[in-house]
């Protein structure tokens, strides 16, 4: 089966990362969905891609780590995207998890560069054991020793490697790294059909980002990925 990512929510419909996204992508039945984690000052997990705050609202200066989550909860991200959603603000980890269904597959990404949020592992995997939601999962990160951290927690959690760059042979560099990696996260940039045999060679599977073009998708599952990440819900619902 093809799992395709809703990649932040539904985020043509709502504003990317809100439980309004969120909600539209279930709606559509998706069945896989992709969220950014980052950490407030005060150390609890905020669902958002940018580690600034300016695009989603023009006022708030900084970045996420610079505010508490109470103050976070008095920015609004939602009137940017359209005045329907006034009001939006950006979630916890912890109030996603309350609207995901069990049979879900949640990738969470850990937005771990240039800020690097010591400790967000930790607070990651207790957040996901008091929701029971170590099942259906992938962690992903840009930051391997992110990965890594994750791992030395908790060894049994499938660890998903995100590559923005074309690096040579990835798949070597994933096997070589020790970790507990199920998946191979590539730019879809620069993923050809000898790519994803490699990836597949090597026992990884492969979703790459972000895909929302039809014609593109349909050349990468003839390549034979396992899914894409995917702002267009035609994809993501399919
Ligand atoms: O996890 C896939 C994709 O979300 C990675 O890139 O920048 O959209 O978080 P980005
Ligand atoms: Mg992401």
């Amino acid at each position: 089966m093809t799992l395709n990512f809703a990649h932040r929510g539904s985020l043509t419909e709502a504003p990317e990362n809100t439980l309004p996204a969120f909600k539209k992508a279930i709606w559509h039945g998706a069945k896989a969905l992709e969220l950014d984690v980052q950490l407030s000052k005060d150390n609890h997990l905020i669902v958002c891609h940018d580690h600034k705050l300016s695009r989603f609202n023009k006022d708030a200066e900084g970045l996420i780590k610079d505010y508490t989550l109470e103050e976070i909860q008095q920015i609004d991200v939602g009137e940017t995207f359209s005045e329907e959603f006034k009001g939006v603000t950006l979630p916890t980890l912890d109030q996603v998890l309350h609207i995901c269904p069990a049979d879900l597959l949640l990738n969470i990404e850990i937005k771990n560069i240039p800020v690097i949020y010591d400790g967000i592992e930790q607070i990651l995997l207790k957040t996901l054991h008091e929701h029971d939601r170590l099942n259906n999962l992938v962690i992903s990160s840009f930051d391997h020793v992110a990965l890594k951290k994750v791992q030395e927690i908790n060894s049994t959690i499938p660890l998903g490697m995100l590559f923005y760059y074309r690096i040579l042979n990835p798949w070597d560099y994933a096997s070589a790294s020790g970790l507990n990696i199920q998946s191979i996260h590539p730019n879809q940039i620069y993923v050809d059909q000898t790519f994803v045999q490699s990836c597949k060679r090597n026992g990884y599977d492969i979703y790459p980002f972000t895909v929302s073009d039809q014609e593109r998708y349909k050349e990468l599952l003839e390549y034979g990925v396992d899914g894409v990440f995917s702002n267009n819900p035609e994809i993501f619902k399919s």
